[in-house]
């Protein structure tokens, strides 16, 4: 991490009701099982239980700390996406302090080698504009690592851009979002479907 990014008090829940509306706002019909892939305490996935009074959301949180929910599963969401079953989840949420790209790129990887249902993917993505962007975003978007090694803040102004193009490539056809610009850091929350194949059939069919 850069020393800005240091500098930036790393805050688990500013803009709560942006991040709860979204979620609540786009919640898939039925019951819902959802991965929280950067849990905290689970305030968001609680407040959404409590507004909606909903007892079909079955929740459950992965951190990397121990924090004080008290489902969480205390590992790197990373290994753990790399290695469980997705398929049991129509829910998942990337709720991450800065870039998210690494953990949807999991996401995607894992998904296509499995037979899934619609998945609604909630993410946070926050961009700071002297910061530096991963390299696995970079590498997506199609810049090599000596081209970022030349000067690692240049891409930092379009790192959600390469981030939405690396969406659009990987088949999501629309991403919703909410922004919120505070200084040098732009805080955006969305949300995308990853489409079955089933949905997609009868998408295709219909076109
Ligand atoms: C923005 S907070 C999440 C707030 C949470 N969604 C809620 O509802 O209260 C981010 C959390 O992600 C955790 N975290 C950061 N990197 C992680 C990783 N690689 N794997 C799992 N958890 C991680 C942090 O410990 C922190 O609790």
């Amino acid at each position: 991490m850069n020393k800005l990014a240091t500098k930036i008090a790393k805050k688990d829940n500013s803009y709560f009701y942006d991040k709860v509306l979204l979620r609540k706002n786009h919640l898939p019909v039925g019951s819902i099982v959802v991965l929280d892939c950067f849990a905290g305490e689970g305030k968001i996935w609680k407040e959404i239980k409590r507004i909606t009074g909903r007892s079909d959301i079955d929740v459950i949180g992965i951190d990397i700390n121990k924090r004080r929910g008290n489902y969480t599963i205390k590992t790197d969401n990373r290994k753990f996406l790399l290695s469980a079953n997705l398929s049991k989840y129509n829910v998942i949420d990337v709720d991450a302090y800065g870039d998210c790209s690494k953990q949807i790129g999991i996401i995607f990887d894992r998904l296509r080698r499995c037979e899934h249902q619609d998945v609604t993917v909630f993410f946070t993505f926050i961009q700071i504009q002297q910061g530096s962007v991963s390299s696995y975003l970079l590498r997506a978007a199609g810049f090599s690592d000596k081209m970022r090694r030349k000067c690692p803040t240049l891409f930092a102004y379009h790192a959600f851009e390469y981030f939405c193009q690396y969406l659009f490539s990987q088949d999501i056809d629309r991403i919703y979002l909410r922004e919120a610009v505070k200084g040098s850091s732009r805080k955006r929350y969305g949300c995308f479907v990853i489409k079955s194949r089933k949905t997609k059939e009868s998408l295709d069919k219909t076109q």
